[in-house]
């Protein structure tokens, strides 16, 4: 498993068949490797950390311990299919940590970027380290690491990896994916059986609701960004829109303006709606949302949504804006 570089004879996986090849490649040699020892895995619940979970599952069963953590900045519902699709789907062994409180404790008050992001990426770790320490027989370590994750190896999902586990807590690595294409993990994802809502989604940052909840993070600010943000999905799954749009999300921002609801002054918070395509995220196009579809979803994100009285359209392409807000 040491193998660091694609073999430039390797087929791209663009089938099924190409895929179930694969994956009874990739069982025989977990198995080989791990034998009866046991692997831990951080589950996020993202492409690759679902497919690397249903692939070993399928190779080594209950010698996966699975650890998903629930920071209290995952979207609306997320937390729970993870525990639907691998706990009650597939059996699997899943410790699921909520992790909320002790998060947005630590979170509390804290408004720069970079502070929060320091504190959602070394929260985990100490959690996944915790959690690591109250079993045992582990020996490996098993990550969704991509080929792409290789390739820019100082890549934006660094902090997913559990790099920074202590000394004493350094496993074998089990990585069976670090080969693969983005589509190839995800048509592997779909051979093993994943739901589509789990292996097409769009990206989705690490520290989560965290860089989308701008400014320090208060819980109604972000309760209000989880229901503005599961309506926008819900109202692009139902237009088609959530096929061909990259990444669809709302950020909200910590300012408050007047606005009026039931004939009384209302202040609120906009919801600010990104929906934007592009290859490689480097650079990033803005979707001409359909009006109609825009002024609906102004319409349920206002009625809908505790301290929400704007919905605004960010226009803005990468360069000159980021993707994300922060
Ligand atoms: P920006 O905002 O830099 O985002 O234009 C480019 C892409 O990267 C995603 N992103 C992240 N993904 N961990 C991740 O796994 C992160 O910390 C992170 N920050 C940004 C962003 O959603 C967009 O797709």
């Amino acid at each position: 498993m040491s193998l660091n570089k694609r073999p430039d004879d390797m087929e791209r996986i663009v089938t099924r068949q190409l895929a179930e090849a694969f994956i009874a490649e990739q069982v025989d040699e977990v198995r080989r490797t791990v034998k009866d020892k046991k692997v831990l895995l951080a589950l996020s619940g993202g492409v690759d950390s679902s497919v690397v979970a249903a692939l070993l599952i399928k190779a080594i069963g209950k010698q996966l311990v699975c650890v998903h953590v629930n920071h209290g900045l995952m979207r609306k519902g997320e937390s729970e299919q993870v525990i639907e699709v691998f706990r009650e789907g597939m059996d699997a062994n899943l410790v699921y940590v909520d992790a909320t409180d002790r998060y947005l404790e630590k979170l509390d008050g804290i408004s720069s970027p970079e502070e929060k992001r320091k504190i959602i990426g070394g929260e985990f770790i100490r959690i996944f380290e915790e959690e690591a320490r109250k079993l045992d027989g582990i020996e490996f370590l098993a990550q969704g690491t991509i080929y792409p994750d290789i390739l820019e190896s100082d890549g934006v999902k660094a902090h997913h990896n559990v790099g920074g586990l202590p000394e004493d807590l350094q496993f074998e690595l089990v990585e069976p994916l670090k080969l693969l294409y983005k589509d190839e993990v995800r048509e592997v994802g779909r051979a093993l059986g994943l739901p589509s809502s789990m292996v097409d989604r769009q990206p989705f940052p690490g520290p989560g609701l965290g860089v989308r909840c701008l400014g320090a993070i208060k819980r109604d600010r972000l309760e209000a960004l989880r229901e503005a943000d599961a309506i926008l999905r819900e109202e692009f799954d139902k237009s088609g829109l959530a096929n061909t749009v990259w990444q669809y999300f709302i950020a909200i921002p910590d300012v408050k303006s007047v606005g009026v609801r039931d004939g009384k002054r209302y202040e609120g918070w906009p919801a600010i709606i990104r929906a934007v395509n592009t290859t490689d995220a480097m650079t990033a196009t803005i979707e001409e949302i359909p009006y109609p579809l825009l002024h609906h979803i102004t319409a349920r994100i206002t009625s809908e949504v505790e301290g929400i009285n704007r919905v605004l359209y960010d226009l803005t392409p990468k360069p000159v804006g980021t993707i994300e807000w922060e």
